[in-house]
């Protein structure tokens, strides 16, 4: 046999109603251990044959009764597609021999009396041919396999991706979350802390809110960053932490009643409120704004006698909306809007950055508007359980004991109704909360 490297055994067939012929055929292959001879006398007998067996090889006599060898080629390749399908014909049969061609798709006919040499031959190519459309067959179905296989893994690898893009997603919101509550705790907790240093000193009210108002006003129309405006309002909320360890008796004099041993004391609490907000990672930007807080334009402040843009920049914001809120709200010497702009005026340059003023004097305008309410509104006092998102608070809201809840002019929101709700229930005030109203 030709090549034939797994010694693998092929069936052959002959079919033909002489047995003598038949055992001539058979004897021809008796030798060859990679091939296994059946033989059959009729067309029927040669169907239940391939029926059962895997012939690779049908060599047919065509001259037979009942059903001729063209016939039975026909009914053989429907039984199995794949064999290859011989004619042993007469001479005077080459008509039947091209039938057999043609209906039963023969692939060649032998014609009697056969040489035997050539006979082989034809056998054992035609055994080649059978296994090379075997092995074709085999190889296209694992190539059909393994692409199907492939495109399993595809869709599972797909899927995959997808999954861990959902998860990294999720993960990444959930952290989103984290993150920003983290920021809205810390800023709930720097108001919390603020209320403390009104508390403490009774002289200001409210003090550190409208600082962080006023200087939050003015960076953002500086057009500085998110993150710089934040960090101002942050800074001008604390800038008076420092003061927590100041006596009282410092606390309630105005500066100039103060005695030299007094203004040491007082002129400490810039440094000691960086020092306060240091340990937290998050406040030391800002505690480098409050350390220069009260730094003069022209280097006369203190505590480092910086001057001019030496000054950080939030640090020279906060001293001009400090010094406004000052005028405006301390006690017996308050001054009008107007008046306390045109002492910040005359200190321009000396004790103030002059290229702050003009947006101050925008900034205070616009508060002095929200903070006496629209025309077509009119101021009402609601229970915490009355009130509503989106109204504007008329006045500071206070608990029983003098905590401040929230700022006037502050728009209520969700999280600042909660919080006042909880302020009245912990420590409840005889008064409402006033709200504007608007009428149409
Ligand atoms: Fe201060
Ligand atoms: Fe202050």
């Amino acid at each position: 046999m030709t090549d034939n490297p797994k010694h693998e055994i092929f069936n052959i067939l002959f079919v033909d109603d002489e047995e003598n012929v038949l055992r001539s055929l058979k004897r021809l292959f008796i030798d060859d251990d990679n091939i296994e001879v059946f033989t059959a006398s009729s067309g029927k007998d040669g169907l239940d044959i391939l029926k059962n067996n895997e012939i690779a090889v049908i060599v047919s006599d065509q001259r037979m009764p009942e059903m001729s060898g063209a016939q039975f080629l026909e009914k053989a390749k429907k039984v199995s597609p794949d064999c290859v399908r011989i004619v042993l014909t007469g001479y005077a049969d080459v008509n039947a021999a091209m039938d057999a061609i043609n209906k039963g798709g023969a692939f060649k006919y032998i014609t009697k009396p056969w040489d035997d040499t050539d006979l082989m031959l034809t056998v054992l190519n035609s055994i080649e041919t059978y296994r090379l459309k075997k092995e074709n067959r085999r190889l296209t179905e694992l190539t059909k396999k393994q692409n199907e296989e492939l495109k399993k893994w595809n869709t599972e690898l797909e899927f995959y991706v997808q999954q861990h893009t959902v998860d990294l997603t999720k993960q990444n919101k959930e952290l989103n979350n984290l993150n920003e509550k983290l920021k809205r705790n810390l800023k709930e907790f720097i108001t919390a802390f603020s209320n403390l240093i009104e508390l403490r000193d009774k002289t200001v009210r409210s003090h550190s809110n409208t600082v962080a108002a006023l200087s939050g006003g003015i960076a953002l129309k500086l057009g500085l960053s998110e993150s710089e405006i934040e960090n101002i309002i942050v800074a001008a909320q604390l800038h008076d932490v420092g003061k927590i360890g100041i006596p009282d008796i410092v606390l309630i004099k105005d500066a100039d009643e103060l005695t030299s041993d007094e203004m040491e004391e007082y002129i400490k609490h810039p440094v000691r409120g960086q020092a306060a907000v240091d340990p937290v990672e998050e406040l030391r930007e800002a505690g480098m704004l409050i350390r220069s807080h009260h730094e003069w334009y022209d280097g006369n402040g203190f505590p480092d006698r910086l001057s001019g843009n030496k000054i950080p920049l939030g640090s020279r914001i906060i001293a001009v909306a400090d010094k406004l809120d000052r005028l405006t709200s301390g006690g017996n010497s308050r001054l009008s809007l107007e008046s306390a702009l045109n002492v910040i005026k005359s200190l321009s340059g000396i004790q103030f950055d002059p290229e702050l003023y003009g947006m101050l004097h925008e900034v205070a305008k616009e508060k002095i508007t929200i903070d006496s309410g629209a025309a077509d509104a009119v101021e009402v006092e609601l229970r915490p359980k009355d009130l509503m998102t989106g109204l504007i608070v008329s006045r500071d809201v206070r608990s029983g004991t003098g905590l401040l809840l929230l700022r006037k002019g502050a728009t209520l929101n969700e999280r600042n109704i909660e919080t006042m709700k909880r302020g009245y229930h912990i420590d409840p005030s005889k008064s409402g909360i006033f709200v504007w109203k608007r009428t149409r």
